[in-house]
């Protein structure tokens, strides 16, 4: 229960392109080789800022999923599902919301921050200052440690964090919780539970993390303990009571940025992108019409790599000889702008060729993506059920 576990969502902006790949897509694909992943399509947080055009989200959910799955994500490894049909999502958003301060949502800095950048919408609604929270419920539903996301997300997180400390708190007494966790420890038997306790003591005299963190994996290792006791003995660490929510970690998506067509950052709205379903004739066009360093007017005129968009495609994709040879081709006119380019648009032709082809198919036939997805929400239902009875239990719901 306590074993890694990392946990994403995106919003279903349609297909896909080059920055969304390098970006996130191929970050997902090693974590799935690492760790249970669960990986979903937020079509409820597209509804907070487009709750007026729901015509877009069904075509956007299914061309997204198409696209993941032709980066490599891979359902055999990793659970896809979209948020929507997981209701129990809402039930914790709901109850999250009772005890949510009104303040913390209304000082999560991406808040006002989109109401200014989307001013064209109306934005003053209940769901659009609800989307961290529902954000936290995606997030604590499954108990997720890791959740990897862009640096724009990052006060999502520490948002979702103080949330789960405040849920633990509130609801994580029991009757005779310091007698039950004293219980506990002794079923660790005498050896590691005379280290916990020795960790603990480090910790909460100390404020030690390193004892802290040495703790929770002494824990992490204890195979024959009840679910109950676990529980207790993590919060027990902490002084606090029952941990029933689990803090996440943010794993930053590091911020090597594909580069888009004009320098600045890929993105749709700047119409700078390549998609991953652009035919290869477009992408030669979009390449070879790039701008350059406005220096070089002639091929006889010396440029400079530094001031050129190109350049940025080359330190994604290109090996030491070929940007030695960029450098000093560029900087004594040796090479002219097509020849520099010629090695870059092969590259990403070659690399997006497979993930072509897959769309192709998966598009051919749609029952393949509705049956991955299928699968991926029974079972994050079943994951999503294991926690709710925890979390109505504490909240006194679980009467039948
Ligand atoms: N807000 C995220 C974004 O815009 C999408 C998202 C929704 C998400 N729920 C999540 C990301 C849970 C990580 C975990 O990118
Ligand atoms: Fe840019 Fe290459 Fe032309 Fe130099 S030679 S300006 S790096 S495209």
């Amino acid at each position: 229960m306590f074993a890694d576990r990392v946990l994403s969502g995106m919003r279903p902006t349609g297909s896909l392109h080059l920055g969304h790949y390098h970006g996130v897509l191929k970050n997902w694909v090693k974590l799935q080789q690492q760790y249970e992943c669960l990986f979903f399509v937020a079509d409820w947080h597209a509804l907070t800022t487009h709750y007026d055009t729901p015509e877009i989200i069904e075509q956007n959910v299914w061309d997204m999923v198409i696209d993941w799955l032709a980066a490599g994500v891979d359902p055999s490894q990793a659970i896809l599902f979209i948020q929507s049909k997981v209701p129990a999502h809402a039930e914790l958003y709901l109850l999250l919301s009772m005890m949510t301060p009104l303040g913390w949502l209304e000082r999560v800095p991406t808040y006002k921050d989109q109401q200014e950048k989307l001013s064209e919408k109306d934005l003053s609604t209940y769901g659009f200052l609800g989307y961290p929270l529902l954000q936290s419920a995606d997030i604590l539903i499954y108990r997720a440690n890791r959740v990897p996301v862009g640096e724009d997300q990052a006060p999502h997180l520490e948002f979702t964090r103080e949330i789960s400390r405040r849920f633990n708190h509130i609801y994580g007494k029991e009757l005779g919780f310091e007698e039950k966790a004293e219980l506990a420890i002794k079923k660790l038997g005498s050896k590691k539970s005379k280290l916990y306790a020795e960790l603990r003591n480090l910790y909460q005299e100390q404020g030690d993390e390193h004892a802290l963190e040495e703790a929770r994996s002494l824990l992490n290792e204890q195979q024959n303990l009840s679910l109950g006791d676990r529980e207790r003995l993590f919060g027990y660490l902490e002084g606090g009571g029952k941990m029933i929510l689990t803090e996440p970690e943010t794993l930053l998506t590091d911020a090597s940025r594909m580069p888009g067509l004009d320098g600045q950052k890929m993105s749709k709205s700047y119409n700078n992108t390549i998609s991953l379903r652009e035919d290869p004739e477009s992408i030669r066009k979009k390449v070879r019409t790039m701008p350059t360093d406005p220096a070089r007017v002639r091929r006889s005129d010396p440029g400079d790599p530094a001031k050129c968009p190109v350049w940025q495609f080359h330190l994604v994709y290109s090996d030491d000889n070929t940007r030695e040879w960029v450098q000093r081709g560029c900087k004594n006119a040796e090479i002219g702008c097509l020849d520099c380019k010629s090695p870059i648009i092969d590259k990403i032709l070659a690399e997006q060729a497979p993930m072509y082809e897959r769309i192709m198919k998966y598009e051919e036939d749609p029952t393949l993506v509705r049956n991955i997805i299928a699968d991926g929400c029974e079972k994050a239902n079943k994951l999503a059920e294991e926690t709710m009875r925890d979390i109505r239990e504490a909240m006194g719901l679980s009467y039948s």
